[in-house]
């Protein structure tokens, strides 16, 4: 059979994560998938520097852009983030060229995701996004694959492994929230605009996106209620020990006799629970179904080979010829007839 062509734009950690991994395991992954996986083209913003492996058997493309529209890839992976920008620009352009999307770009999907599916939709055309969301927890495919025949009811979980980090750390050193944002952002544990990760709203991207999809609705960022971590002080994580409960930066989405509601804040969680022993950088995903009743799945949220990881699981599939989920697709709506779920319950 034919190999499937990729492109990929952006040769940061991730990306250069994924080259490796095609690399590594091109027999293992021929043999699983009946293809060869070969990269075409990559593009990234500076051809000079040196990124620890020879990238010099693969076509150069400066602009993402172009690099999307080659007719020489059947597969853009978009490794560059940012809800605008060249990110958007390529995606779109990739999709309109006849290419099949994979992207780790949570940002891009929250924001424009319904709009990026609606076309993908129309093109005929796969967007797959596992690594978007919880790094290398394959919970894009739990959920929509595991779970189809569930009707969900609750998402919840720890989706940015830098809050949990600094909430964690914190609690164990008895430091200041200044001190452990500092330490953090020195170790490079932070986003480049920390205050995505501290302010909730990386993590909100995810939820939007698994809300969507959960509750087959379009994503909605927007209607999410949003509280960062940068206002819980020791003071709170103290009193909280003191009655056995610790602080997480915790999203749950859920149906209501109101309607989804979604919410991203830091809430109380038993410190004997999964949630509540969820330590350092780790994500940590529940999900409720009414079939299933409840799965939790705990793993590396980011990092080179978790991310990495995700990624390769969606070229495989398109390489195997499976070319859903998009989001919600655009005419479904939200059903709010399903009665009301409890608050969150005393444990997990
Ligand atoms: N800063 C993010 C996190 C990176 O810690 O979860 C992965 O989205």
């Amino acid at each position: 059979s034919q190999p499937l062509r990729l492109g990929i734009a952006g040769l940061g950690t991730v990306g250069i994560g994924v080259v490796c991994i095609l690399r590594e395991h091109a027999a293992l992954l021929e043999a699983r998938t009946g293809r060869r996986l070969e990269i075409t083209a990559v593009s990234a913003r500076d051809h000079t520097k040196d990124r620890g492996i020879s990238l010099a058997s693969y076509a150069w493309e400066a602009d993402p852009v172009a690099l999307a529209q080659r007719g020489d890839i059947d597969v853009f992976v978009e490794l560059i983030g940012g809800d605008e920008g060249p990110a958007k620009d390529a995606v779109e352009a990739a999709l309109s060229k006849g290419k099949d999307v994979v992207t780790a770009n949570k940002a891009l999907l929250a924001i424009h995701g319904q709009a990026l599916a609606e076309q993908a939709e129309a093109d005929g055309r796969a967007l797959r996004y596992e690594a978007a969301v919880a790094g290398g927890i394959p919970v894009i495919k739990a959920l929509t694959e595991g779970l189809a025949g569930n009707a969900v009811t609750r998402v919840m979980g720890v989706m940015n492994g830098s809050c949990n980090y600094i909430l964690t750390r914190m609690e164990t050193a008895g430091l200041s929230y200044d001190e452990v944002f500092a330490e953090a952002d020195g170790l490079g544990y932070l986003e480049a605009d920390p205050q995505l990760d501290v302010g909730g709203i990386d993590a909100a991207h995810k939820l939007a996106i698994l809300s969507s999809l959960a509750f087959g609705t379009k994503v909605d960022f927007a209607g999410i209620t949003l509280e960062g971590i940068d206002r819980v002080s020791i003071d709170d994580i103290r009193a909280a020990a003191d009655m056995g409960y610790k602080i997480k930066l915790l999203g749950v989405a859920q149906q209501t006799a109101r309607g989804l509601e979604q919410r991203m804040q830091p809430c109380l969680v038993p410190a004997t629970s999964p949630l509540g022993q969820l330590d350092g950088g780790t994500n940590m995903v529940v999900l409720e179904g009414d079939a299933v009743g409840q799965i939790v799945l705990r793993g590396p949220g980011a990092g080179e080979g978790p991310t990495a990881s995700a990624v390769l699981s969606d070229i495989c599939d398109l390489a195997r010829g499976f070319s859903g989920p998009v989001f919600g697709l655009p005419a479904t709506t939200l059903e709010t007839s399903q009665p009301a779920t409890a608050a969150l319950p005393a444990s997990y």
